[in-house]
């Protein structure tokens, strides 16, 4: 469902130039929950916003279901935002004032659905999500889980096939963490999603059903401990 090729970026000119992606590749099949892992300042996000049409790069292409892309400017893949992506950040981006069930209908609607199927579509997400007994809480009413449950709602409603998510758990405790794991994998098998997920927590990351290493620019199939850093022979 996902295909990175060849997957180039750097940033900045001249003796300021750094190659941040070196040639990534990476696929992904429906229904696969895959862990991103690496040292800070690797290029993870980077290759997060690519995937997810924020940010183009130099060289190389991304095949996601119908769409192609890759080195395309951002203002060119509206619609991987639209349909093909959805996002989860470590800090939810939830919006104060408005209650779960709007939070979601609101992002439904500003990708052009029409307001009775986007209230729909919304409570059917929350549902998935096991929230339907909070519709109306506003966020500060939520426990953090809770919170970023309300994001994965929002990400996988409009049944987007692909979800990134930044580093999900970074502000959650060690059982809420676990919870959205649990989650991620619920959606992965009973509705087909595919999850590419950042995360610096191994023990998290070996729940994945495959862990990947971005390291000196490129990808390589990992095992807990090379992701650990106790063994530097990452490969399968
Ligand atoms: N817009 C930009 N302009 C210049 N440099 C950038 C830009 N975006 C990212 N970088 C640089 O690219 C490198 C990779 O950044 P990125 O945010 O992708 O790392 P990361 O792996 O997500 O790190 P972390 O684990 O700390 O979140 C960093 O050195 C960063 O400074
Ligand atoms: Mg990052």
């Amino acid at each position: 469902m996902l295909q990175v090729v060849d997957l180039r970026k750097g940033f900045g000119s001249g003796r300021n130039r750094l190659e941040v992606l070196k040639g990534i590749d990476l696929e992904m099949k429906p229904g696969e929950l895959v862990a991103l892992m690496g040292p800070s300042g690797c290029g993870k996000s980077t290759l997060l916003n690519i995937i997810g049409g924020l940010l183009n790069a130099d060289s190389g292409s991304i095949s996601l279901e119908s769409f192609n892309y890759g080195t395309k400017s951002a203002s060119r893949v509206v619609d991987v935002r639209r349909r093909g992506v959805g996002w989860i950040f470590q800090d939810f981006h939830l919006i104060d004032r408005l209650s779960a069930l709007d939070n979601v209908i609101f992002s439904l609607e500003l990708a052009g659905v029409p307001s009775a199927e986007a209230e729909e579509q919304a409570r059917d997400a929350l549902d998935k999500v096991g929230l339907s007994d909070r519709l109306e809480f506003i966020p500060d009413q939520l426990s953090g889980g809770q919170q970023q449950r309300v994001a994965i709602a929002r990400a996988i409603a409009g049944s987007r096939p692909l979800l990134l998510a930044d580093e999900p758990t970074g502000n959650l405790d060690v059982k809420s963490g676990q919870e959205i794991i649990d989650l991620f994998k619920r959606l992965c098998e009973q509705d087909g999603m595919s999850i590419l997920m950042v995360t610096h927590d191994p023990t998290l990351a070996s729940m994945a059903d495959r862990m990947l290493l971005l390291k000196d620019g490129v990808t390589a199939a990992s095992d807990i401990r090379s992701a650990w850093g106790v063994d530097t022979e990452a490969g399968e």
